[in-house]
């Protein structure tokens, strides 16, 4: 159960890239060109959060049940956490990173919502959704980083 989450979780990294880009690039076309807040923008932003809280729930398990969270923080202590570079990475950086990835993917998502006129819908999740993506490249464990490296798929 715990191989085929994290494999989950690590295919489901894509699907988050993926919507990332699409929904920029949609954001920033509606934000330069005045066009109306259509429903294909509510879609995508719409399967990003899904995707995204999802990989939010996947993460919850491996971080509570895997080697890598609570487990290191038990067996090392947090200060010792703190001085090794992996288990930082695991038990503090990445779940901190992408916590607040998601929290800006949410209200960015939240925006759609909002009766506000569609330019500031685009102009919102543009920014929002931008944020978004560079700290989740800037906190996934990418297999070029020395040290926390994993595989691409
Ligand atoms: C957009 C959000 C996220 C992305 C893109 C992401 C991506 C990844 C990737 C690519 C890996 C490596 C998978 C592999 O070894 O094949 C990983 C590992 C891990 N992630 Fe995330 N993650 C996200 C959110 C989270 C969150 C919110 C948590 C915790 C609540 C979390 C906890 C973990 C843990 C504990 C591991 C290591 C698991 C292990 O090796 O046993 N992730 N993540």
């Amino acid at each position: 159960m715990y191989a085929g989450l994290l494999s989950l979780h690590s295919w489901l990294r894509w699907a988050i890239l993926i919507l990332e880009i699409i929904a920029i690039y949609k954001c920033y076309t509606g934000m330069t060109s005045g066009r109306a807040f259509g429903a294909g923008d509510k879609k995508v932003s719409l399967f990003l959060m899904i995707a995204a809280h999802t990989q939010l729930l996947v993460g919850i398990y491996l971080y509570l049940s895997g080697p890598w969270g609570v487990a290191s923080i038990q067996n090392l202590g947090f200060g010792e956490v703190m001085k090794d570079k992996v288990a930082r990475f695991y038990a503090v950086e990445h779940i901190f990173g992408m916590l607040v990835a998601i929290v800006l993917i949410t209200i960015g998502r939240g925006a759609v919502k909002k009766a506000i006129p569609d330019v500031a819908k685009f102009k919102r999740g543009f920014w929002l959704f931008l944020v978004a993506l560079i700290i989740i490249l800037a906190t996934i464990p990418w297999p070029f980083r020395a040290g926390i490296s994993r595989p691409w798929i």
